[in-house]
């Protein structure tokens, strides 16, 4: 039989625990998530002009932690199950949770940065795609696709649909161009919780899962391999890799079930969440 779903109604900012339940918030919740996701939307505005040739990856982060700081907020990953920085940058073969440090950004590198600026108690966690200088064009529609597979799976997030159309049709359109959609990581309910129920897997059967109601809080975060879909872990224990060397990119908004449809509490403000800024 098919595990069953439990909900729990979330009323105002209390404290929730981690029970695998999947909570369902009102709108003391829908204003903690919009003022996190803005905060989130602002940093990631911020770092296209600082994206280039020459750059760290640790410069970037340094600039994550104080913008995070300056707005009001602290950055969820810091000292979170050990990792001790303020994003996750992950470079070209590089899936999800890349490590800032000494790394030099080269021309022709694409990155994802992933922010989770926790504001007033709420995680407002989102990534984008960076490019440094000019790219080959593979690597652009990859960018694009992997964009698109985020904004047709926001499309599917509506009350009544289930959580497996989500997936379905991410991989339908990753597929689509032939390209490998990552399963090992997935979305994740958030809100009070980092990372809680459910798992928004970015590939499966639609009309199957858990059934999507107003108020549920979830990232969609698909990571798109221009080759297999396969991953191996490096021996730092957070970097993720493709496992046959390809290219690999990734697009995250946190959003929000509604009556008639979800709102998108990490869009920017200046209208830059786009493929390239
Ligand atoms: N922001 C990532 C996500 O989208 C999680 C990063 S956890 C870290 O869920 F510890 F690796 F930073
Ligand atoms: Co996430
Ligand atoms: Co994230």
């Amino acid at each position: 039989m098919a595990a069953m779903t439990e909900y729990q109604t979330i009323t105002g900012s209390e404290a929730v625990l981690r029970d695998g339940t999947i909570k369902l918030h009102g709108p003391a919740g829908f204003e903690g998530m919009r003022k996190a996701g803005r905060l989130a939307a602002d940093i990631l505005d911020a770092l296209y002009d600082l994206v280039k040739p020459g750059v760290t990856t640790g410069e970037l982060d340094d600039v994550v932690r104080q913008m995070t700081l300056d707005g009001g907020g602290v950055p969820a990953t810091l000292g979170y199950r050990g990792y001790t920085h303020s994003c996750c940058i992950s470079l070209n073969n590089v899936v999800c949770h890349g490590i800032p440090g000494d790394k030099v950004i080269r021309e022709g590198d694409i990155l994802n940065i992933d922010v989770t600026p926790l504001v007033d108690g709420w995680h407002g966690d989102s990534s984008r795609m960076y490019i440094a200088g000019e790219i080959p064009l593979r690597a652009r529609r990859l960018i694009e696709v992997t964009y698109e597979c985020l904004m047709i799976g926001i499309d599917h997030a509506k009350p009544g649909a289930r959580l497996g159309d989500i997936g379905a049709a991410i991989q339908a359109h990753a597929e689509g161009h032939r390209y490998g959609v990552v399963r090992e990581f997935c979305g994740h309910g958030l809100g009070r919780i980092f990372h809680d129920a459910p798992e928004v897997v970015h590939a499966g059967r639609a009309g199957t899962g858990p059934e999507l109601k107003p108020g549920m809080f979830f990232t969609i975060e698909p990571m798109i391999n221009l080759g297999k879909p396969g991953v191996k872990m490096l021996s730092d224990g957070w970097t993720a890799v493709t496992r046959d060397r390809s290219l690999s990119a990734q697009f995250e908004h946190s959003i929000g079930i509604t009556e008639t449809g979800c709102e998108i509490f990490t869009k920017s403000a200046k209208g830059l969440d786009g493929p390239f800024g």
